[in-house]
């Protein structure tokens, strides 16, 4: 038995999300109130996860990517992605980050067999950087990028949420870095998912972030695209070596090529990022359940999985995860 879901998409890729905790509170992501954090217990152990892991690839998952929360604040990780990369079957493995601690863990995440990063960058001014995560990192940030390029990491991935107001004036700025490095810089719209606090301007789309960058940067050519890209829209600037990407979940979702399913960080399985929808699979596999059992779970899951999200319609449904406990 394969992951299918009852729209025939066949589900190739899980994220997992091995810890709810972060190190930053960034307004798109982290309400300002506090949230109660899952206990120790709640979350998977590693060994855990790779247990769910081994099963989801011998359903047809071949690719995996580590989120959070923050991924690096948990201890061991590297062990942890070593043993991930070690799972046959598995052909792509990739972590998201928001960079305040990559620059010391490069050697060792490059150890584990990590090839793939992509790393949070919402602006290039410090003072900025702080009004948007809650902390004073942007330095960091910036060394870990530069320490991940050097390391020839690669594709690096810079994700940028465009947000009217906060970061706008600076999209094209992000977007002129791709004449010096050849990463690539991905725009993405803000999905107002649980009660993140944002949202008091006009959202901003990519139609208009497009507009903007071809009147004062230039033309953006498409490059090919490729079946692992996932819904990155890409495009290069003539010139560049690094190349553009939009990723536009509301004005334009990309819903029916998503092949995509979620691990929480306590072992839940759900099927669409922008649906409460989940099922509990570590219940079942405390109490011992088969590897059959746990399967079936997973397909379970599966066939939850919605057509599409309608967060852009006019009756929203009301998501109320958070993104921090979802992984992104
Ligand atoms: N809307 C869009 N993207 C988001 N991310 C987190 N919250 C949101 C949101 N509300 C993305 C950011 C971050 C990644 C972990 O998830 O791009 O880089
Ligand atoms: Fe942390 Fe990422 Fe959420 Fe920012 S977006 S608060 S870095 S989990």
């Amino acid at each position: 038995m394969k992951l299918t879901d009852t729209y025939d998409r066949n589900l190739t890729y899980l994220r997992i999300s091995i810890t709810d905790r972060c190190n930053l509170r960034c307004l798109y992501c982290s309400p300002g109130d506090p949230f109660p954090r899952l206990s120790h217990q709640d979350i998977l152990s590693y060994e855990e996860i790779l247990h769910l892991t081994r099963i989801a690839v011998d359903l047809g998952v071949t690719k995996v990517r580590i989120t959070g929360g923050e991924p690096l604040i948990r201890k061991n990780i590297d062990d942890f992605l070593h043993k991930l990369r070690q799972i046959s079957g598995i052909q792509d493995m990739a972590l998201t980050t928001n960079g305040v601690f990559l620059k010391t863990h490069i050697p060792s995440l490059i150890k584990a067999g990590l090839r793939r990063i992509n790393i949070s960058l919402d602006t290039l001014k410090p003072d900025r950087f702080r009004r948007i995560t809650g902390v004073n990192a942007f330095d960091q940030v910036w060394e870990g990028i530069q320490e991940a390029f050097h390391s020839g990491l690669s594709p690096i991935k810079i994700n940028t949420v465009a947000l009217r107001g906060v970061n706008d004036d600076e999209l094209e700025d992000i977007a002129r870095l791709s004449f010096h490095y050849p990463f690539h810089f991905r725009f993405i719209e803000y999905m107002p998912v649980g009660v993140s606090g944002e949202q008091t301007s006009a959202p901003l789309y990519t139609p208009e972030i497009q507009e903007r960058f071809a009147k004062r940067i230039g033309n953006l050519m498409p490059v090919g695209h490729h079946s692992s890209d996932g819904p990155a829209e890409r495009f290069k600037f003539d010139g560049a070596v690094g190349e553009i990407g939009f990723i536009s979940a509301m004005s334009h979702h990309f819903c029916n090529t998503c092949n995509r399913l979620r691990l929480t960080a306590s072992g839940q399985i759900r099927s669409c990022l922008l649906s409460d929808h989940q099922e509990d699979i570590r219940t079942a596999l405390r109490a011992g359940a088969s590897d059959a059992a746990l399967s079936d779970i997973f397909l379970k899951a599966a066939r939850t999985k919605g057509r599409h999200h309608t967060l852009n319609t006019d009756t929203p449904a009301d998501v109320t995860g958070r993104m921090f406990s979802i992984g992104g």
